[in-house]
C-alpha cells in the first residue's frame, strides 16, 4: 500500500480529490463509492470545487453507499442514504437515479445484503473506494473481528459506536439504531482502488496497526494490505505513531508525476 503524509484535511482532501477527477477523466462513469463521517467532507468539497470551476465533469458518475442504517425510513435526515444526497450528491450536481446502496428498511435483510452485492458486480465494480477508519480500527461498519472475506451483511453496533454516533441524533443513543449494513471487507477489496484518508492524532494507533501492523482481523482496516491499489492518506496527526513516516515522505515525494496516487 501507498501512504501519503499530508499536512492537513484540506490537503488529503485535494489530493483525493484530484484523483477522483482524474479516474472521471478516463471514465466518465465511473463508479465511485462514497463513506460518510466527518473525515471525507474535505474530499467533497474540493470535488465540488473542481465540477463548478469546470476542470471535471461528473454528470455520468455513479455513486455507490458503503453502509446503511437498518429500520431508518430512507427520508430519515441522518439514513446515510440522505447524509449522502446532502453531502456528496447534491453539491456535485449528480441525480439519486445515479445513486445505489443497500435498503435498509427491507423486511428481508439478509435478502437486501444479498442483492447489494449482487447490484455492486453486475454495476461493473466500484472503480474507486473511499474509506474513513474508525478508532478501533474499523471501515465501513465491519468492527473489530469482522471476516476479512465478509460480505455485504447485518452488523450489530457496539455500544461505543452507539454512543459515538449519537450526535448526529440529537446526543440521545435511544435514537441510534442497532444494526446497520455494511459491505463487508471482502466486498470492500473487490474496488479497483481503496483510498483511506486518516485526519488526526486519535486515529494515529489504528493507522499505525493499519500500515505497519499485521493482517489480522482485530484490525479490519489491516485488510488494505492485500490489496494491489490501497492508497492511505494522513495528515501529521494521524501519522504521529508510523515508524516509517521518513521512508513514505521520502518515496512520495521522489514518484514520477505520472503516478498519481
Ligand atoms: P469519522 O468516522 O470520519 O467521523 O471519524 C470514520 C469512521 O468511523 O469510519
Amino acid at each position: 500500500m501507498e501512504v501519503v503524509i499530508v499536512p492537513d484535511a484540506k490537503a488529503g482532501g485535494e489530493l483525493i480529490a484530484g484523483a477522483m477527477a482524474e479516474l472521471l477523466r478516463h471514465k466518465p462513469t465511473a463508479l465511485l463509492g462514497v463513506a460518510t463521517g466527518s473525515t471525507p467532507l474535505p474530499i467533497y468539497q474540493a470535488l465540488a470545487a473542481q465540477v463548478s470551476s469546470g476542470a471535471v465533469e461528473v454528470s455520468r458518475a455513479r455513486i455507490a453507499q458503503l453502509d446503511e442504517y437498518v429500520g431508518l425510513p430512507a427520508e430519515h435526515p441522518e439514513s446515510y442514504r440522505s447524509v449522502l444526497r446532502r453531502e456528496v450528491l447534491e453539491p456535485l450536481g449528480i441525480g439519486m437515479d445515479a445513486f445505489m446502496g443497500p435498503d435498509g428498511t427491507a423486511e428481508d435483510v439478509r435478502g437486501a445484503c444479498e442483492a447489494y452485492d449482487r447490484a455492486l458486480a453486475e454495476a461493473g465494480g466500484v472503480d474507486l473506494q473511499l474509506l474513513g477508519i474508525g478508532t478501533d480500527g474499523h471501515i465501513g461498519f465491519n468492527e473489530p473481528c469482522s471476516s476479512l472475506a465478509s460480505r455485504t451483511r447485518i452488523k450489530t453496533l457496539t455500544e461505543q459506536t452507539r454512543i459515538d454516533n449519537a450526535r448526529f441524533f440529537d446526543g440521545d443513543i435511544g435514537q441510534v439504531p442497532h444494526h446497520v449494513i455494511t459491505q463487508g471487507i471482502g466486498t470492500i477489496l473487490e474496488a479497483r482502488h481503496l483510498v483511506l484518508l486518516a485526519t488526526g492524532e486519535g486515529k494515529a494507533d489504528a493507522v499505525a496497526a493499519t500500515v505497519e501492523g499485521p493482517v489480522a482481523a482485530v484490525c479490519p482496516a489491516s485488510a488494505l494490505q492485500l490489496h494491489p491499489h490501497a492508497t492511505v492518506v494522513v495528515d501529521e496527526g494521524a501519522a504521529s505513531k508510523l515508524k516509517f513516516a521518513d521512508y513514505f515522505r521520502h518515496t512520495f515525494a521522489n514518484k514520477p508525476d505520472w503516478q498519481g496516487i
